[in-house]
């Protein structure tokens, strides 16, 4: 029997990175279904995907694709988001949008469940899902912000292939082996040799600041997700050689001095994180970890020397830039407006 509250949900760019993890986050957490529709673009009209063990048809995306659609996962980059989801909204659904397309403007809830889940019920049918670097950094730092304001943020990524879309980790991973054979390999998604190599953040630089777009969406959606115009924030990121999950390392500082143990219950109370720290085996956060988990793993947690004050305490977190960092984050969405 259908449960009184099952949905029927369309996830827009369903063979992506993000999509295919859209499928496994719903049907992981028993998402109640009315009916799933598959859309992407009409190259992938007709491919099947499997979902419970049955396969799903893609359907090509078009104005007409949400008709009976309670709520839409976008993830097919912005401007799709932004050519269609004004007609998933005219049709009724609630968007759920992973693209950066909407994420500032100002009725628009930018939620990261375990820190804001009270800007959901302020959505006027788009709810926008945080830049994956940004849920990454700041999910583990919410409980401390909340006890003992966190003033300024210094942040250092190392970025996955996910982050850029299937195409971008099949690239690593052709690039890669195209180096083990001695043989050239031309970059096709992403600008510079990926193999062996790190490079900063492919999205463009702004002249005349010197931050890339990228580094910008982390600044201001912080900024937007905390409530907290004021934070002081810089941050360099940078694309790195890992199939799909991000580590960042966090120094950040807070209005009243703060201590190593502070600070290490504050963050391992946080939900959806989980610690590890263990300085006898030099076991710390690793992307390989992370890769397929829910939680954020936290740790190096250590008083920051180079603040002597005794405000600032660093650490290096790892996310699974997929699930957390988009598709998990956005099924949590979903099912706030479940038990809405
Ligand atoms: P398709 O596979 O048909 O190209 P990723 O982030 O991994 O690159 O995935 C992007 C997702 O967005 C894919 O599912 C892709 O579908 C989808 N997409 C790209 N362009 C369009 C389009 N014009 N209409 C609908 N979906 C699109």
């Amino acid at each position: 029997m259908l449960n009184t509250k099952s949905k029927t949900v369309a996830i827009v760019g369903a063979t992506g990175a993000v999509g295919v993890e859209f499928l496994r986050c719903l049907d992981e957490r028993e998402f109640p279904l009315k009916e799933l529709r598959l859309l992407a673009s009409a190259r992938s009209a007709g491919k099947q995907l499997s979902f419970k063990g049955q396969p799903l048809t893609v359907a090509e995306l078009t104005d007409r694709s949400f008709e009976g659609v309670d709520i839409a996962l976008f993830s097919a980059g912005s401007d799709i988001s932004k050519k269609f989801a004004p007609a998933a909204v005219k049709a009724g659904a609630v968007v759920v949008d992973n693209s950066s397309a909407f994420r500032m403007k100002q009725d628009v809830p930018l939620v990261v469940p375990e820190i804001n889940p009270e800007a959901i019920a302020r959505h006027k049918g788009v709810i926008a899902n945080p830049n994956c670097s940004a849920i990454i950094s700041i999910t583990p730092l919410w409980p401390v912000h909340k006890v003992n304001r966190i003033r300024r943020l210094n942040i250092a990524t190392y970025q996955a292939a996910s982050g850029a879309g299937a195409a971008a980790m099949e690239e690593l991973e052709e690039s890669t082996r195209a180096y083990l054979d001695g043989k050239d390999y031309a970059p096709k998604v992403l600008p510079h040799p990926y193999a062996f190599n790190l490079f900063s953040h492919n999205a463009d630089i702004d002249p005349a600041t010197g931050y890339n777009g990228e580094e910008s969406k982390v600044i201001q959606e912080t900024r937007k997700i905390f409530g907290d115009p004021d934070i002081r924030i810089s941050i360099t990121c940078v694309r790195v050689p890992v199939l799909r999950a991000h580590a960042v390392a966090v120094s950040f500082e807070c209005e009243k001095p703060i201590t190593e143990a502070e600070a290490r219950k504050l963050i391992a109370g946080a939900p959806g994180v989980r610690i590890v720290d263990d300085r006898a085996r030099n076991y710390f956060p690793m992307p390989r970890d992370a890769s397929g988990q829910d939680d954020i793993l936290v740790g190096r947690i250590r008083q920051d020397v180079g603040d002597p004050a005794g405000h600032t305490i660093a650490l290096l977190s790892a996310g699974d830039q997929l699930l957390k960092g988009a598709a998990l984050n956005a099924v949590q969405i979903a099912e706030k407006l479940l038990a809405a």
